[in-house]
């Protein structure tokens, strides 16, 4: 099972480097892809996403830790990211955060038992003039009020 797990993994970054290409330049937008259909990138796809293009597992990792978008634990199915730089901490992100946490019942960093949230706090989302900013998987909202956000939750499937 294990193996067969494997070589399907090997198997998509494989077509990835097809898609993408060999070089340094690659390795963002293989991640990327990676990222958006598991969720997250295993240890695994890392280890074959540097064999494969021939760098050290440490430039994987180092470009997975640097990109808040992402990640190498399993997460929700729909990442909440909230801004917590000084100009959306000022608009008020405070109250939010609180308001998301109370409708989800966790705090940020955590994730629903059910898996459908994961809470993130993230820095500057380039929206500083319509903050608070908040983030849900690849889409942005502007100007985040605590009704806002559990209204914007509520229709996240
Ligand atoms: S400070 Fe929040 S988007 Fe820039």
């Amino acid at each position: 099972m294990l193996v067969l797990e494997k070589n399907a993994m090997t198997e998509e970054i494989e077509l990835l480097v097809v898609k993408f290409g060999k070089s340094r330049s690659s390795l963002l937008p293989i991640l990327q892809d990676i990222q958006r259909s598991h969720k997250h990138i295993p240890d695994f796809a890392q280890q074959e996403v540097a064999r494969l293009l021939d760098i050290h597992p440490v430039e994987v990792y180092s470009v997975i830790s640097f990109y808040s978008f992402l990640n190498s634990n399993a997460k929700g199915r729909n990442i909440v990211r909230l801004c917590q730089t000084i100009t959306c901490d000022m608009a008020g992100k405070e109250n939010v955060a609180k308001a998301i946490e109370r409708e989800l019942g966790i705090k940020f960093g955590e994730t629903t038992k059910d898996n459908k949230f994961t809470l993130e706090y993230v820095n500057c989302l380039g929206m500083c003039d319509q903050g608070p900013a908040l983030l849900i998987n690849e889409r942005v909202f502007p100007k985040v009020t605590p009704e806002k956000a559990v209204q914007i939750l509520s229709e996240v499937k």
